[in-house]
């Protein structure tokens, strides 16, 4: 009987040593297979009387059954680890921090942009989008720009291909070009409204020209104040009676709502332009904060040109207007304290998500 019990027991140890469910099945072909310990118990037996196989057989059939609950177990619990490290490997850490998408957002110049337009579009002005590939007619000669004007130099125009030889296209140097593209559609779409068909001059009724135009414009110039991409925004508002009274009001009011502040004023500063006649800079200063005491210049402005009005469609001793053209860039400058323009340009991250 003690053999027994010891088979039981080394049994049991064989099969806790086995560490993976091969193991253990090979361990078991040594206790039950047909040529294993047990077997061999039974065989055993051949030689003895009847009465000795009823009571050695009931013992080894109680071993047999005790060495299978062993194994049993052991198969269960074989399996129970191999589940555990296969769900501690898949294991996900729910307390670490997700690895989030970065957001992106408007570029600050963008956002100067979208401000524009929602403070001139309260003051009923309508955005108008034009190309930046002009032609020597827009961007020059229809703004009244004489051929010798240095603005038509090639140290400061970028020309592309297209256009004539004595005329070539460019990447427009302004917004003013617009002034023109916008008046004209505007003209004839009341000429026909009004039908009035006939070409010449139009002198007739007409809802006011109130436009603004921003994008992307060109110089051969690099700096830290200037970048040969860079922003315009043209402003233009014509109808009857229409003065500079109204571009002091209209642009001194942008001004305040823009810095959101009262504590700002404006100064029109005599200059020239070849499209506008009397043509001033507006200068801006801040009576408080970093930036006080100091004048700054923001836009060009004036009165537009009797040409210009003529080359709109318009009959000059009927229209009259003004127009300004301002630099988003250098007011996103002022705005967020920037000092290197070139930032803006660079791409780079880290100083655009300021902005966000
Ligand atoms: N186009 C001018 C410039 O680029 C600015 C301007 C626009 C001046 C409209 C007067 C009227 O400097």
């Amino acid at each position: 009987m003690t053999d027994l019990n010891d088979l039981v027991a080394t049994a049991k140890a064989t099969f806790a040593d086995a560490l993976t469910p091969a193991d253990l099945e090979n361990a078991k072909a040594f206790f039950l297979g047909k040529s294993g310990r047990v077997t061999e118990l039974m065989k055993g037996m051949a030689t003895l009387t009847v009465e000795e196989k009823k009571s050695l057989g009931a013992s080894i059939n109680v071993v047999k059954q005790a060495i299978e609950l062993a194994l049993n177990n052991r198969r269960h619990e074989l399996a129970d680890a191999e589940m555990l490290g296969q769900l501690q490997a898949e294991a996900l850490d729910v307390s670490l921090l997700g690895r989030r998408r970065g957001q992106g957002g408007l570029h600050p110049v963008s956002i100067t942009l979208e401000r524009i337009e929602a403070i001139f579009g309260s003051m009923g002005f309508d955005v108008a989008q034009g190309p930046e590939i002009e032609s020597d007619w827009f961007n020059f000669t229809a703004l009244n720009t004489p051929e010798d004007h240095p603005a038509r130099s090639m140290h400061d125009t970028f020309y592309v291909e297209g256009g004539s030889a004595s005329a070539p296209n460019l990447l427009r140097t302004h917004t003013s070009p617009m002034q023109i593209r916008h008046a004209v559609q505007h003209v004839k779409a009341h000429r026909l409204a009004a039908g009035v068909s006939e070409a010449g001059l139009f002198a007739g009724d007409m809802p006011e020209i109130r436009v603004i135009a921003p994008g992307r414009t060109y110089r051969v110039d690099s700096d830290a104040t200037h970048s040969p991409m860079f922003h315009q925004c043209e402003g233009l508002w014509v109808g009857e009676n229409v003065s500079f009274k109204d571009l002091k009001f209209v642009f001194t009011d942008f001004c305040r709502t823009f810095f959101e502040s009262d504590d700002l004023v404006l100064r029109f500063r005599p200059s020239f332009f070849p499209f506008t006649e009397p043509s001033a800079e507006i200068d801006i200063q801040f009576q408080s904060g970093p930036l006080a005491g100091r004048w700054l210049e923001v836009a060009g402005s004036g009165q537009v040109h009797p040409n210009v009005i003529r080359n709109m469609g318009l009959d000059p001793e009927k229209f009259i207007g003004f127009a300004f053209g301002m630099g988003p860039d250098r007011l996103t400058m002022l705005r967020y304290g920037v000092n290197d323009l070139r930032l803006f340009f660079d791409g780079d991250v880290r100083f655009l998500a300021q902005f966000q």
